[in-house]
C-alpha cells in the first residue's frame, strides 16, 4: 500500500471532524453526524483508489450514505478495504463532552473482519501487554499479568469501562481486583488508543460495547504495537442470522488482533471534541484547527498531525 495514502486519508477525517465540530453541543446526534458522513463521503471520492466500505454507517437499505459494500474513491488505483466512522462518539459531540473523533482504517482488500452491527466483549492494552492479554480469563488475572509486565501493582492500574448496567457485574470485578476504573459514556475506539498513550492514564480497557469500533480499534493498535482480542456477542438470533449472511461461521469465536485486522493497515484520526488523546476541532475567525493521528502498521510510525485549515482559501469548508 502507497505510504502516502495516509496522509490523503487525514484530509478526509479532518473534514469530516470539521464538518461535525459545528454541531457541538447542539443536542442534535443526528445532524451532527450526518454532518460528518457527508463531509467524510466528498472527500473520499477525491481519493484515487478502488475502495469498498467495508465497515461504514450500516447495511445498505439502512444507511443513505457510507453503507457497507459501498464504492468510494475515483475508481481508479489499488483496491482497498476501508472501516469508517466519520463521528465516533455521536452522543459525545451532542453534549460537547470530550473525545469524539472521525476516524478511518485503511487495508489491502480482504483484511478487515467483516463485522456485523452488533456487540462485541473486547480486551484491549498498549505494547506492555502484548501477547499476555486472554479474554477469557477473569479481569483479575489479566491485570495482575498487566502489572507484572508494567512491573506495577495491580492498584496502580486504570481501566477503562463503558457506563452501562450490562458492565455492573464487570465493574464489581475490577474493584475487587484493586484496580482503579475510569467509566465513559461513549467512544471506545478513543479509550482503546489510550492505552497505548503512556501520558494518558488509561492501561486497559474491558467491556462490551460496538463491534464495527472493535475492528477499527484493533486495526488502530495494530500500528501502535498494542493488543486486543475481541468475541462478538449477539443480542437476537436475527442478529446471528445476519453475522451467518456476511460469513461469520463460528458465532463464539475469540477473535486476535491480527483476525480483526490483518496485513499492513492505516489508520487516521482527528478529533472532534477535546480529548485524552486528540484535541478537538477549534474555530477561529480565519478558519479552524485540527490534531489528527496518522498511522502505519508497516512502518509504526505514529504522526500527530496539527493543521491550519483557513476557510477563505478552501471553499470546500
Ligand atoms: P456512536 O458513535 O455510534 O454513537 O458509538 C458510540 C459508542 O459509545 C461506541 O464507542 C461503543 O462501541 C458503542 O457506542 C457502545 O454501544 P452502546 O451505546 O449501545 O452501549
Amino acid at each position: 500500500m502507497n505510504r502516502n495514502f495516509a496522509l490523503e486519508f487525514v484530509r478526509v477525517t479532518e473534514m469530516a471532524a470539521i464538518a461535525s465540530a459545528r454541531w457541538m453541543g447542539r443536542g442534535d446526534e443526528k445532524a451532527a453526524d450526518q454532518a460528518a458522513v457527508d463531509a467524510m463521503r466528498s472527500m473520499l471520492d477525491t481519493i484515487e483508489c478502488r475502495g469498498t466500505v467495508v465497515i461504514g454507517e450500516g447495511e445498505r437499505d439502512e444507511a443513505p450514505m457510507l453503507y457497507i459494500g459501498e464504492k468510494v474513491g475515483t475508481g481508479e488505483g489499488p483496491a482497498l478495504d476501508i472501516a469508517l466512522d466519520p463521528l465516533e462518539g455521536t452522543t459525545v459531540c451532542a453534549v460537547g463532552a470530550s473525545n469524539s473523533i472521525s476516524v478511518m482504517a485503511i487495508a489491502e482488500e480482504g483484511n478487515f473482519l467483516n463485522a456485523p452491527d452488533t456487540y462485541m466483549q473486547k480486551i484491549a492494552v498498549g505494547p506492555e501487554g502484548k501477547g499476555i492479554i486472554d479474554i477469557t480469563e477473569t479481569p483479575l488475572e489479566n491485570l495482575k499479568r498487566l502489572a507484572e509486565a508494567k512491573k506495577c501493582k495491580v492498584n496502580d492500574l486504570t481501566v477503562v469501562i463503558l457506563d452501562r448496567p450490562r458492565h455492573e457485574e464487570l465493574i464489581r470485578q475490577v474493584r475487587e481486583a484493586g484496580a482503579r476504573i475510569r467509566l465513559i459514556g461513549d467512544g471506545d475506539v478513543a479509550a482503546s488508543l489510550a492505552c497505548c498513550e503512556p501520558d494518558s492514564g488509561i492501561d486497559m480497557l474491558l467491556g462490551t460495547g460496538g463491534a464495527p469500533e472493535g475492528v477499527i480499534s484493533a486495526a488502530a493498535l495494530r500500528c501502535m504495537g498494542g493488543d486486543f482480542q475481541g468475541i462478538l456477542k449477539f443480542r437476537s438470533d436475527d442478529e446471528i442470522e445476519r453475522a451467518k449472511k456476511m460469513g461469520i461461521t463460528d458465532i463464539d469465536k475469540i477473535y486476535q488482533i491480527e483476525e480483526l485486522a490483518s496485513g499492513h493497515v492505516m489508520f487516521c484520526a482527528t478529533g472532534v471534541t477535546d480529548g485524552t488523546f486528540l484535541d478537538g476541532v477549534h474555530f477561529r475567525s480565519w478558519g479552524a484547527t485540527t490534531q489528527s493521528i496518522v498511522m502505519r502498521s508497516e512502518s509504526g510510525t505514529v504522526r500527530k498531525i496539527e493543521a491550519k485549515h483557513h476557510f477563505d482559501m478552501k471553499p470546500r469548508y
